[in-house]
């Protein structure tokens, strides 16, 4: 039995940090076990310009503990009038992508786009200048099953979306469906597609084991066993089309524990440690690597890290709570055991 794997640094091409004194606790968490991270953009409000996000990205920067190399890697929150202008001065800023979130379908994404057509000339820059496109991929239709809207969005959406940009890389985020996993592997090399840790280890179940457990709900909602199991498949196939993207999400603890509870799973405090328990469990721990540390880095056009991080199979257990700003980061798992830990 393996007990402990040593991987090149990796990069979690899924995060959300969010902004102010939220910053000094989960920055940290996140520098700890990544080299990079893509930066989501949907603060309040989002970060829609070149300027934003450089400026975000030095508020962020400045959380990251001295002595610790953490890069921050930039996106724009796409809206139906981003000028295609933008692009152009993103891409020089070293913003690296522009994240599609349609109007309502997620955590604030009230300003995100109503109409895909309506953003087409910016498209049109991003395929040119190389912006990747990333996707939360999801229609916001309140006639569409909660727990089908991946796969509708996919028909909907995202094949027209790729016929008519085919040159445009894009990447579906946090997959949650044996239908985006088999769409995501039979599309050209223009297609990649991130994998959340919470959902390799969880179905739907998880939600409701013993009354309504808010700390599992993330959108896209988690989904049946038969997915889950799609989804462990994909990431530990060796296609280098599935890489590592947490969507670890924080949220003060009383707006998640709350009557219209928020969306989003913190992860960040033990990512990789969830990854290596999720790929451990069906014995593909050697496919960790390439999934966690090489295939998004390509994928971007990005250099692989240099460095190395090293898991043992120890159980710890992570404290029940951070603090977050005046509010409380309830973690998932928090106050539970979990079989791997990163070694310092
Ligand atoms: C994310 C958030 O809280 O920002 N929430 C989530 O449930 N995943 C937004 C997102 O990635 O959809
Ligand atoms: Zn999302
Ligand atoms: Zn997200």
């Amino acid at each position: 039995m393996t007990r402990e794997i040593t991987l090149t640094r990796p990069d979690d091409w899924h995060l959300h940090v969010r902004d102010g004194a939220a910053l000094e606790t989960v920055v940290p968490h996140t520098a700890a076990q990544f080299a990079r991270a893509i930066i989501m953009p949907n603060l309040k409000p989002p970060v829609t310009t070149a300027a934003q996000a450089v400026a975000y990205r030095d508020r962020i920067r400045s959380a990251v503990p001295a002595g610790m190399a953490f890069e921050p890697l930039m996106t724009l929150y796409l809206t139906d009038n981003l000028p295609p202008d933008e692009i152009r001065r993103a891409k020089e800023a070293g913003v690296v992508a522009v994240k599609l979130y349609p109007a309502g379908a997620t955590t604030n994404s009230d300003a995100g786009v109503t109409d895909i057509r309506k953003t087409y000339a910016t498209l049109e820059a991003m395929q040119r200048e190389g912006i990747l496109l990333l996707v939360h991929g999801e229609v916001t239709s309140p006639d569409i099953d909660l727990f089908d809207r991946e796969a509708v969005f996919i028909e909907e959406q995202l094949m027209p979306l790729r016929r008519d940009f085919p040159e445009l890389k894009v990447v579906m985020e946090h997959i949650t469906t044996k239908e985006a996993a088999q769409y995501v592997a039979s599309a050209d090399r223009y297609l990649g597609a991130t994998l959340t840790a919470h959902h390799l280890l969880y179905n739907r179940n998880a939600i409701f084991t013993g009354g309504i457990r808010p700390h599992y709900y993330c959108l896209p909602v988690l989904k049946r066993e038969t997915h889950r199991v799609a989804l462990v498949a994909a990431a530990t196939s060796g296609n280098p089309k599935f890489f590592l993207g947490t969507d670890s999400a924080p949220h003060p603890a009383h707006l998640k524990e709350h009557a219209t509870g928020c969306a989003g799973c913190y992860t960040a405090h033990a990512a990789m440690e969830m990854y290596a328990e999720a790929f451990d469990a069906v014995g593909a721990l050697d496919k960790l690597e390439g999934f966690a540390s090489f295939f998004g880095a390509d994928f971007y056009g990005l250099p692989r890290n240099t460095g190395t991080i090293t898991l043992r199979k120890e159980s710890w257990t992570p404290p029940e709570s951070f603090a977050f700003g005046e509010a409380e980061l309830k973690p998932l798992r928090s106050g539970e055991a979990l079989p791997w830990r990163l070694a310092v």
